[in-house]
């Protein structure tokens, strides 16, 4: 089997899907050279999980990365450049989100700001950074040196999308889905709906902008999966979700830019 990319970076990787991610990664048979695992505090306590796993494989690297700190964000991609100098990440990962429960009632206007920074927000100035610093969206602006061919693979045309050679992926989530609307009685969590359906709309947007550059842009609904967000009650497993994923990931062509599908490869409305 091919390896899914050269080279794939994941944010919130120190727990949860995003953990499994890097961990489902690096054990395959054909593992990317580069796994830029990025999270808040990868030398802290929190990242302990990740520091194992990185010292079990070459090809981890811990990058820190919080996803609502432009500084932090700008920092980490350009950590990422130096480290790939002139070939380009493959695949683009945007993992980290937090959850709400706050109803109707219960909601204030604070909360609704935080989940919208770090879901919908986070991921588009992720993308944005990084290509800012790989010069496709800034030409005749200065890029540092070794940054310059950091997108050496997101080159130009339609054909041939994949995500082995340039792929944005949003995790997203089925209780974004307008088109749905799934269980609003029992689950109305309105920050974290409208933070993933906002989330869902960069996706398209970023998936017509970039298309044309080589770039796919997908956003995958993992399932209701057993972490802390999604509890212990949830129905799949981390392993089982991230496999489904994986595989869905490795399917991927220009026939799904712009596609909202599941961790099975099923379409959902937007
Ligand atoms: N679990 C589910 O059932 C489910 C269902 C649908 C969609 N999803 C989506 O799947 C993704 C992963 O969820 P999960 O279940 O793995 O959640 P989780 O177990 O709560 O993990 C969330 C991860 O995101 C990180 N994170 C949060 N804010 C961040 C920030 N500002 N910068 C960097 N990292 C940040 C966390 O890091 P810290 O440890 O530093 O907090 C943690 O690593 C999320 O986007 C979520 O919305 C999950």
């Amino acid at each position: 089997m091919a390896a899914l990319a050269r080279s794939v970076l994941v944010t919130g990787s120190n727990r949860g899907i995003g953990l499994e991610l890097v961990r489902q990664l690096a054990a395959s048979p054909r593992p990317p050279q580069h796994i830029f695992a990025t999270c808040r505090d990868p030398k802290g306590p929190r990242g302990k999980a990740l520091q194992e796993l990185a010292a079990q494989h070459s090809s981890i690297k811990l990058v820190q990365l919080d996803t609502v700190n432009l500084p932090s964000i700008q920092g980490a991609m350009q950590a990422v450049g130096y480290h790939l100098k002139d070939q380009g990440l493959n695949l683009l990962i945007n993992n980290a989100g937090i959850s709400s429960h706050a109803t109707l009632h219960s909601l204030d206007s604070q909360e609704m700001l935080d989940v919208f920074a770090t879901n919908a927000v986070g991921p588009l100035q992720v993308v944005k950074v990084y290509l800012d610093l790989s010069g496709f969206s800034c030409l005749g602006r200065c890029s540092p040196v070794g940054i310059r061919n950091f997108c050496h693979s997101w080159s130009q045309g339609r054909e041939g999308l994949s995500c082995s050679r340039a792929a944005v992926i949003n995790i997203s989530s089925k209780l974004g889905s307008l088109g749905l609307c799934l269980r609003v009685p029992e689950a109305p969590m309105y920050p974290y709906r409208a933070s993933k359906a906002a989330q869902n709309m960069v996706t398209r947007c970023l998936a017509a902008e970039l298309q044309d550059k080589g770039i796919l842009c997908v956003a995958i609904h993992p399932g209701w999966v057993k972490t802390d967000m999604g509890t212990e009650q949830a129905l799949l497993t981390v392993e089982h979700s991230v496999r489904g994923i994986l595989t869905v990931l490795a399917s991927l062509s220009q026939d799904n830019s712009g596609a909202f599908l599941d961790w099975e490869g099923n379409s959902l409305p937007w």
